[in-house]
């Protein structure tokens, strides 16, 4: 007799409901639950939104391309030569072939002609046009009396214009490459708001050069990650170097700006000179005694852009929603870049920087101050293990909340830095947008 097999159907998308409780607590299941997952990369990664993709100078020459990601789609970013006398183009196209789907760009980054999908030769313009296709007009056989016929192809009325990749639509600002899927989104200077806008032309206004990259995988959902660039009251609690220091604590000047939407945010904050204080008392991650061996970690040399106004801020940490996050800690700068590869974790990419006008010493200095960020950042490396530890403790927990109530349940901007309100910001937007 043959076993009865049970067959479990997909359940429905049912996101469970957010119930009475504020926005200040977040229920578990927003970073564990698949199905509201997938709606977030079709309504916030795919639909009515800017997303990184890359730096210009990343592909500094003609054919120079870069393979990234949007949500988890992975998309290439390629330099075109402009006509004469017209600049350069930078095309964004979805990395899948028109004909079964390949993702056709393996390499990270490359130069190239064209693009030709490896299985079956389908080959593209730089701008994603198909130019052509392998035996379009079939192949023809010789037959015995010599006739020849044709065996195969496509009908008449296949047109290659019609069945390019998909092209997404490009912004381009300071060097920075922004693509949305979506063609009817705002304007990227519409979709930042002035006041968020301001600091980001205050990093990348002028050329940029790149240094280098780190990735790595977190396993954590994407989230986590925001609202970790979000939350600008745990450095001076959980970094020992930070607090320790001194270059972000509690009782430093500081600043926290969102756009009007309260989907971005800017924390902006000026260093002091480290050593105990109030805010240290008590805090296990202040080591009074803890010394640099190499004082060079430190050496940090202001820079005449960072002045915006009439202040001075030495750290501004910008989170552009949904996947990117821009660095500038004293002389150290980057972009961090969120792909999503699942629920409960993302690639995190770091793309260090500097500017094509640096001398060597501000090189040598950027890159000596980027030991403290990345994988194995002595700051950073906390940051991705904490997150990872929420999203356990949330797996197994999915119904219960989160409680970001530093600074009251409002969502405003604050002239200091101990408040959650820029995670309380996003999710107001989020649960808005995602309709829970
Ligand atoms: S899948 Fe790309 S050519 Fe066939
Ligand atoms: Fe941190």
């Amino acid at each position: 007799m043959n076993a009865t097999i049970p067959i479990h159907l997909a359940p429905p998308d049912s996101t469970p409901a957010w119930g009475d409780a504020p926005t200040s607590r977040a229920p578990g299941w927003i970073y564990t639950d698949a199905p509201l997952y997938q709606r977030e990369m079709e309504q916030l990664f795919y639909q009515g939104h800017w997303c990184y993709v890359g730096l210009e100078c990343e592909i500094p020459k003609a054919g120079d391309y870069k393979r990234s990601q949007i949500g988890e789609r992975s998309v290439v970013m390629v330099r075109e030569r402009g006509r004469p006398g017209q600049p350069d183009q930078i095309h964004v196209v979805e990395n899948r072939c028109a004909h079964r789907g390949v993702q056709f760009v393996r390499e990270r980054t490359g130069n190239a002609r064209n693009f030709v999908c490896p299985y079956h030769q389908w080959t593209y313009k730089l701008n994603g046009d198909l130019a052509g296709l392998t035996f379009r007009n079939g192949v023809e056989r010789v037959e015995g009396d010599g006739s020849i016929t044709r065996q195969g192809g496509m009908d008449a009325d296949f047109q290659l214009c019609d069945h390019g990749l998909t092209k997404l639509k490009v912004a381009r600002r300071g060097g920075v490459v922004f693509a949305s899927f979506d063609h009817s989104v705002e304007s990227f200077e519409d979709y930042l708001g002035p006041d968020v806008l301001r600091y980001f032309d205050r990093v990348f206004h002028k050329p940029l050069k790149l240094l280098g990259i780190n990735r790595q995988r977190i396993p954590a959902n994407w989230k986590l990650m925001q609202e970790n660039i979000k939350d600008p009251y745990h450095p001076g609690l959980l970094h020992t170097w930070f607090v320790t220091f001194g270059l972000w604590r509690a009782d430093q000047q500081s600043q926290m700006v969102m756009d009007a939407k309260h989907r971005h945010a800017c924390m902006i904050s000026r260093r002091n000179e480290g050593g105990a204080g109030a805010v240290t008392q008590g805090v296990t991650s202040f080591k009074e005694n803890m010394q640099l061996h190499d004082k060079a970690l430190l050496d940090i040399v202001p820079e005449a852009w960072w002045k915006i106004g009439d202040a001075v801020p030495t750290v501004v940490m910008m989170t552009l929603f949904p996947s990117l996050i821009i660095q500038q800690q004293v002389n150290s700068l980057s972009t961090r870049h969120i792909q999503p590869a699942g629920v409960g974790e993302f690639d995190f990419v770091w793309t260090h920087f500097g500017f094509e006008d640096d001398s060597e010493e501000m090189t040598q200095r950027r890159l000596r101050q980027a030991n403290l960020f990345g994988p194995a950042g002595f700051v950073s490396a906390d940051d991705g293990e904490v997150i990872e530890f929420v999203q356990q403790a949330f797996a197994a927990n999915p119904q219960a909340r989160t409680i970001s109530e530093q600074d009251g349940t409002g969502v405003h901007n604050t002239e200091h830095n101990v408040t959650e309100t820029l995670i309380r910001g996003m999710y107001s937007y989020w649960r808005a947008q995602m309709g829970v």
